[in-house]
């Protein structure tokens, strides 16, 4: 890494992963524009490095991140929301090409529960508390929540965390599918890590392509999704890896992935 950040930290990589924790624990990790700017610049620097193939996102051990934060959000007024730069880096966040994996412990709440979501898998400890409490402050989710959750839990549940503000747990989470594991809280990381150095170990191409193919589900409707699978499973037939991948599988060998 080239850059130094104040309110993330990046651990040394560790087999192609990179991990990366929010790091302003005085404040919970809320998340102030200048927390989400190096990490929007910390992400698009290592979508550009060929030595990381996935990341993992941390927070703390007791909450993940609580949120906007809230003496920044009080600050604005209507004017100030409607020129904020924070849904352009969101945005910056979302492009992140590469697998990103949440490792949730504690409380995801708010844009918290909403970075969580900005990633594509989650592991959760048992601990996790996710939420979406703006409603108790006279707002409503401004990153994503009320697309993004819905699309992961459903409508009922949904709402429920929307309107009321209530909490679900890891287990509720789990069930819901809005995490994919849950995990004792001491393992979180681990269990992240290991699952995004599976994923590293795996030719990057179709990593790549499947990622951006799985997420146009959010974005378009069943046709176009289709359609965008069948190019990308077109796109790919033409790649060494793939090739590579058939081939080995034929000859009884383990396949030799170069990345091509
Ligand atoms: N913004 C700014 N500061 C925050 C914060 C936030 N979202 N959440 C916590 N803090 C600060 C507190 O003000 C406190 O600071 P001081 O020590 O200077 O008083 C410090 O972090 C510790 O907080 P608590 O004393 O509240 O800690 P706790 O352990 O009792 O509770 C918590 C932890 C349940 C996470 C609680 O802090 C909390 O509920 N936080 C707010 C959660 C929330 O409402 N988030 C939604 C924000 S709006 C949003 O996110 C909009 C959007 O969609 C983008």
């Amino acid at each position: 890494m080239t850059q130094s950040y104040e309110n993330i930290v990046l651990d040394k990589p560790v087999a192609a992963v990179q991990l990366i924790r929010l790091n302003r624990p005085q404040a919970h990790n809320a998340l102030t524009s200048a927390l989400l700017l190096e990490l929007a610049a910390a992400l698009e620097e290592i979508a550009r490095d060929d030595a990381i193939a996935a990341v993992v996102l941390t927070g703390g051990d007791k909450v993940f991140a609580a949120g906007a934060d809230l003496k920044e959000m009080a600050a604005l007024d209507m004017v100030g929301v409607l020129n904020d730069e924070r849904p352009a880096i969101w945005r910056r966040i979302y492009q992140f090409p590469k697998p990103l994996i949440a490792a949730v412990n504690g409380f995801a709440l708010g844009g918290g529960c909403e970075l969580a979501m900005h990633a594509d898998i989650i592991i959760a400890g048992d601990n996790a508390q996710f939420g979406q409490p703006e409603i108790n402050l006279g707002m409503i989710p401004g990153a994503g929540g009320t697309q993004r959750l819905i699309r992961a839990v459903g409508k009922s549940l949904a709402m429920k965390m929307v309107l009321a503000g209530e909490f679900i747990n890891a287990q509720e989470a789990l069930r819901a599918g809005l995490v994919a594991e849950v995990s004792v809280p001491e393992m979180t990381i681990e269990r992240a890590m290991k699952l995004a150095q599976s994923i590293a170990q795996k030719p990057a191409l179709a990593v790549k392509q499947a990622k951006e193919v799985l997420l146009k589900a959010f974005e378009t409707d069943l046709e176009a999704g289709l359609q965008y699978e069948r190019k990308a499973f077109t796109v790919l037939a033409g790649t060494e890896d793939r090739n590579e991948g058939i081939n080995a599988f034929l000859e009884k060998r383990k396949p030799k992935y170069t990345g091509r």
